[in-house]
């Protein structure tokens, strides 16, 4: 894997290593070893273009948990408000002597742009773009996903398992990565949300499409996993239906949460529109992993770091 831009630089079997060897740097984050040496002298830069919390602090704690430097560029502040391109920045950035770079954009393609544009030679990491994809939120689902619903999770993929995914899937970078990587690993997936927020394509998808979140919850479900209605990337601001009928028929109340099989676990990317698509009774309840996602995703970033620049140093070699 010499970059990760999207699900499809992904065969099963690097999913599973990368999930795997998350796991590793996980049991050793909990046996207290906080740091490990693994990438020591190494610079990773996260290049934000866009704002983030989760994504951009748990790359920043997974790079120096690994013992790499780590410089943070986000726009605002930057020379790119004066008109820089983003060929110059990444010229900068090789030559402040970045190993690999992390980038965030609201533009679809930047990712790629970066790493193959011939302008750099360093492992590209995709941190979410537009609304493309989101590959390392992906394995971190994954990642959670497999720990909740597999025995023994390690080498195992997550065949026959059922997940539901609701809401904004028309702006979600977080949905199409997430289809992917879920049926790479055997998975079935059903999307759930108004036609109005269904893309177009949908059909060459790998996986359903239902209207109706109670139908799709009547069929059972191994977990759901809400996603936020981005009114940002809503040009002209439409937003059909309206937010009451939306929340009325889309929302994860605690009584459909109620209604799924006990072993059914509830995922949320984040950021929350509590009390919109999902209940705060059900966000803190028994059944969610909302907090736990966060905390896997700097071991999965981990993961993804390490295998990046080993295969950046193997090619080198
Ligand atoms: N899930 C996610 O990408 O969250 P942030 O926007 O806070 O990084």
């Amino acid at each position: 894997m010499k970059h990760l831009i999207s699900i499809d630089d992904l065969t099963r079997q690097d999913a599973i290593d990368v999930l795997d060897t998350a796991e590793h740097m996980a049991q050793t984050q909990s046996r207290s070893i906080r740091k490990l040496p693994t990438l020591v002298g190494r610079t990773v830069v996260n290049l934000f273009f866009e704002d983030s919390t989760r994504t951009r602090i748990s790359f920043e704690a997974a790079a120096k948990r690994l013992s790499a430097d780590i410089i943070n560029f986000s726009a605002k502040g930057s020379s790119l408000s004066k008109g820089e391109s983003l060929k110059d920045t990444a010229l900068t950035l090789d030559a402040m002597g970045a190993d690999a770079i992390v980038v965030r954009s609201s533009s679809s393609g930047a990712a790629h742009l970066l790493a193959n544009a011939g302008w750099i030679d360093k492992p590209i990491v995709n941190a979410g773009d537009g609304t493309h994809e989101h590959p390392t939120q992906a394995l971190l689902d994954a990642y959670t996903l497999r720990r909740h619903l597999v025995e023994g999770p390690t080498g195992s993929d997550l065949a026959g398992k059922r997940v539901i995914i609701v809401g904004d899937i028309l702006h979600s970078r977080v949905a199409r990565s997430n289809v992917k990587l879920l049926s790479l690993l055997g998975a079935s997936v059903t999307l759930v949300a108004p036609p109005a927020l269904i893309p177009i394509g949908v059909q060459s998808w790998p996986c359903e499409v239902s209207y109706s979140l109670d139908a799709a919850i009547a069929e059972g479900a191994d977990a759901v996993m809400m996603l936020r209605v981005q009114r940002e990337r809503m040009v002209g601001g439409g937003f059909f239906p309206t937010e009451g009928e939306y929340s009325r028929r889309f929302g994860l109340s605690t009584d459909r949460a109620d209604r799924l099989p006990d072993h059914a676990v509830v995922l949320h990317p984040g950021p929350m529109n509590r009390g919109f698509e999902i209940a705060s009774d059900v966000a803190d309840g028994p059944r969610s992993v909302i907090v736990e996602q966060v905390n896997n995703g700097v071991s999965v970033r981990m993961s993804v770091l390490y295998h990046v620049l080993a295969a950046h140093t193997e090619e080198a070699s």
